[in-house]
């Protein structure tokens, strides 16, 4: 079957599909994105991931190319006429094709927007999970906005790389002060003694992820308290469990951070059971 892509305006096979060189997020990654779970031919979240996407268009000033009905019948449509009934749909929104200049360019100039869809396997992802991954640390080197869903993303790029050539599958990023930020492609979260879920205040320095948020209710729902602080590597090697969270990977334990085996080196049952529970709290979208 041949894969099919949207851009700007026409749904296109893969082959056929181009965006022009003076796109700025070629030369200035001057772009948002947002990648959503589908599963079962669902959306997942949708209208959390829109609020976001919202956001981080404002935040750089790019107009919204057209109403959040629109891009939700493009995301459906990708999916569609690329039958994906578990995967995920990428959607990027540039500030447009103009000559190269650091200067926003007129109002003649729309927005690029791109559009792809593509499976996943759920039973992969379900062994990932029941083994858990390794997590190393990197410092943190990305611009003071990462709270922007940009496309800018190469020292996110290049901290997974790292971790892949040591043997691990994630990143986690650390401040300058020692305290974690998120991973290169996830946010990041440790259990204490006491059995509290820890995250890190999604200010500026994170990107305020969805599946946070909906992990943030899960855990109300079910009585668990979580407590929004930052956490050292330290806090996180000495940690009952770790996990990370993304929409592409759910809830993912964390047996190993660096050297050092978190818990029993074992994935943990509060990341077990909040990957369990997980699409009990997000969004079905039609
Ligand atoms: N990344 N932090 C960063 C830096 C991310 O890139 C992501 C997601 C997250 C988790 O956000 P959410 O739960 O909304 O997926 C946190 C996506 C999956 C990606 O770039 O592919």
């Amino acid at each position: 079957m041949a894969r099919i892509i949207f851009v700007n305006g026409s749904y296109l096979p893969y082959a056929d599909a181009s965006i022009h060189v003076e796109d700025r997020s070629l030369q200035f990654a001057d772009g948002v994105y947002e990648v959503c779970e589908v599963r079962a031919g669902h959306l997942i979240d949708e209208s959390r991931h829109m609020d976001r996407l919202e956001r981080s268009l404002r935040e750089l000033r790019i107009a919204p190319p057209m109403s959040r009905k629109a891009l939700g019948r493009i995301l459906r449509e990708t999916i569609r006429r690329n039958r994906v009934s578990d995967g995920l749909v990428y959607l990027q929104i540039s500030r447009g094709i103009a000559r190269r200049d650091f200067i926003f360019p007129g109002p003649e100039t729309s927005p690029s927007v791109i559009c792809l869809a593509r499976r996943a396997s759920r039973k992969a992802g379900d062994e990932t999970a029941q083994h858990g991954i390794s997590v190393i640390t990197i410092p943190d080197i990305r611009w003071q906005r990462p709270d922007i869903k940009s496309v800018a993303l190469l020292p996110n790029v290049l901290a997974r790389q790292t971790a892949i050539e040591k043997g691990a599958k994630e990143a986690w990023l650390v401040d300058k002060d020692g305290f974690v930020t998120e991973g290169a492609a996830s946010n990041a979260w440790i259990v204490d003694e006491q059995d509290r879920l820890i995250t890190r205040p999604a200010d500026f320095g994170i990107l305020r992820g969805v599946t946070r948020g909906v992990i943030i209710e899960l855990a109300k729902r079910q009585g668990i308290e979580l407590v929004e602080r930052a956490f050292t590597v330290e806090d996180a090697k000495r940690a009952r469990e770790a996990f990370l969270t993304s929409a592409t990977s759910n809830v993912l334990p964390i047996v190993r951070i660096d050297d050092a085996p978190i818990g029993d080196g074992k994935p943990g049952r509060f990341a077990t059971e909040l990957r369990r529970l997980f699409h009990t709290q997000a969004e079905f979208a039609d």
